[in-house]
């Protein structure tokens, strides 16, 4: 029996990891969010680690602003190094393996071509600086570790739905006109196939770095394209550079993952982002269509007063 701790479990990707474990009978599922451990307080990491005893972590739990990180620098490094460094620490000690999930954002993205693991990595900013400093402390601290690094990451669960998809759609709702960055190259990946190949992995007996990322390529501006396309809103998009879009935080402008060891091993590789976007809007429209109050079972006090 398997006992897995998955921290930021009220992420977006926390939360579809753990629809997916409980779906396992061998796995007993500890969920964990900044409420009831806070990864970068060390007191906070060994109390939850003496009392649950976990024989796996899922490590979900990060700093995921990128931009915010540049001025919050300590911020980042608090909870995407020290925080990893903490579980990292007490995991070495209970005999506990650790998935953690990091980012292309560790690369630069100078070489124009695609990423395998073995690649040295160079971030060009804070938040992919602060997620390099956490591989690093797990791979000196603790032998069964897993780092699996994943990018531009979609998915409907989490407190807030803050993703390219939902930015996107929420923006053209007063705009008939976005101009969207297409000299960033990436690889969109959703969290509903990520999730299942996370938990697949608890099951394999070899360590390191894996990228696990959807198929196929695009930039944002190709992203932005497809998703107006699916969701069959008519926006005028207009492509611009990285220069004209100013943000904070410098971006890589060739992530692309390859998933070299995940595929060498037989492993199931995720499908091509644009089969999983269209998957991503037949989820959205039966959660909307969930929630809305004619399809809602009653209450237990409606059917009793009916
Ligand atoms: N999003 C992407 O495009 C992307 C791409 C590549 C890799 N990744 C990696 O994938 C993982 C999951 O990302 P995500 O998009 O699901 O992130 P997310 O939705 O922002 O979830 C991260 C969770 O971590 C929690 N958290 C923050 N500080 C914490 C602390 N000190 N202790 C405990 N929990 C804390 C957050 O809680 P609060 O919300 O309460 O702060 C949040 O629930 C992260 O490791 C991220 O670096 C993400």
């Amino acid at each position: 029996m398997k006992k897995v701790l998955v921290t930021g479990s009220d992420g977006m990707l926390g939360s579809e990891v753990i629809r997916h474990l409980r779906r396992r009978s061998d796995v007993t599922v500890v969920p964990s969010t900044l409420q009831t451990m806070d990864i970068a307080d060390l007191a906070s990491v060994k109390k939850t680690f003496e009392r649950e005893r976990p024989t796996h972590v899922i490590h979900c739990a990060a700093f995921t602003l990128v931009d915010t990180a540049e001025k919050e620098p300590l911020k980042a490094f608090m909870v995407n190094s020290e925080g990893t460094k903490n579980l990292a620490f007490f995991a070495a000690e209970h005999n506990t393996e650790i998935i953690y999930i990091s980012t292309d954002y560790v690369f630069s993205g100078a070489t124009g071509e695609g990423y395998v693991e073995t690649e040295k990595p160079c971030p060009i900013n804070v938040y992919g600086q602060s997620k390099l400093k956490g591989e690093e402390y797990l791979k000196t601290l603790l032998e069964r570790h897993k780092i699996v690094r994943t990018s531009w990451l979609n998915g409907l669960g989490g407190v807030s739905t803050r993703n390219f998809i939902e930015t996107m759609l929420r923006i053209s709702e007063n705009r008939n006109q976005l101009h969207v960055v297409n000299d960033q190259t990436g690889r969109p990946t959703f969290t509903f196939d990520l999730a299942p190949a996370l938990v697949q992995l608890l099951d394999v007996k070899s360590y390191g770095v894996f990228h696990i990322t959807g198929e196929g390529t695009c930039t944002w501006f190709e992203f932005a394209r497809k998703i107006f396309e699916v969701a069959k809103r008519r926006v005028e998009i207009h492509a611009i550079s990285s220069h004209q879009f100013r943000s904070l935080a410098e971006r890589p402008l060739y992530s692309v993952l390859l998933n070299t060891r995940f595929e060498d091993m037989g492993l199931p590789t995720l499908p091509h982002w644009e089969d999983s976007l269209k998957e991503y809007f037949r989820r959205r429209r039966l959660a909307e269509s969930v929630s809305r109050p004619e399809n809602r079972a009653p209450s237990r006090e409606a059917r009793r007063a009916g």
